[in-house]
């Protein structure tokens, strides 16, 4: 069965953008060397993300001009963009655009993932809606010592403790790396 993650940074008070859909907030925190996260893109075999997300990676890329930066961040792993509209993809890109329930579109991710994982990049709407359609099996968060008053939240869902379980939290620098297995008791 495909392994669905949603990993992502979020500041202490649970935004992961701020209200402008800025992340000056998260570069300006010291990233370790040696993190996890080159270890985590290792396993992974397909992305998704939602519009304003991609929208976020086409602009700070300047993938119009410069589409190969797409790969020095994601390599040509598959992904799926949620959007209801015709956003620009960069020629050469494997990039596909979808739109509707997260079931209506599953097959198509688990298969372009082959035998690795599914990123769900974010929002946290998007990766709520894979926790609706009981698809989202885990929940990384790199948690960073910045509180914001408002902004994208992390995962706008009421998910309580019986769905969610620790499976590990250690310091990565200044962030605070907690990973979580998502159960689903009611289904
Ligand atoms: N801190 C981090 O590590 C991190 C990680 C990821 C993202 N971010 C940032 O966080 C912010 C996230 O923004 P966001 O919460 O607005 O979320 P988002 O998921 O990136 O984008 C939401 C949009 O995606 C489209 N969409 C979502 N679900 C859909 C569906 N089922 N079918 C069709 N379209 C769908 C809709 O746009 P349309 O209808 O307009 O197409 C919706 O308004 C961005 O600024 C992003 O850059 C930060």
């Amino acid at each position: 069965m495909t392994h669905v993650i949603y990993n992502t940074a979020t500041t202490l008070s649970g935004y992961i953008a701020d209200a402008d859909n800025s992340l000056d907030w998260l570069f300006v925190v010291d990233q370790p060397e040696d993190n996890s996260f080159g270890e985590f893109l290792e396993g992974i075999g397909a992305l998704v993300m939602g519009a304003t997300t991609y929208e976020w990676v086409y602009a700070h890329e300047g993938l119009g001009e410069h589409p190969e930066k797409w790969h020095a961040s994601y390599a040509d792993r598959p992904t799926f963009v949620f959007t209801t509209r015709d956003l620009p993809v960069p020629d050469g890109l494997n990039i596909t655009l979808v739109r509707g329930p997260v079931d209506d579109h599953f097959g198509d991710v688990a298969a372009a993932a082959g035998t690795g994982s599914v990123w769900v990049v974010g929002g946290g709407d998007l990766a709520g809606q894979f926790y609706d359609a009981g698809r989202l099996n885990e929940i990384r968060l790199s948690i960073a010592p910045v509180t914001l008053e408002s902004g994208a939240p992390v995962l706008p869902r009421r998910i309580e403790a019986d769905a969610l379980h620790l499976t590990s939290a250690h310091a990565e620098g200044q962030f605070v790396e907690a990973h979580y297995e998502v159960r689903y008791p009611r289904l």
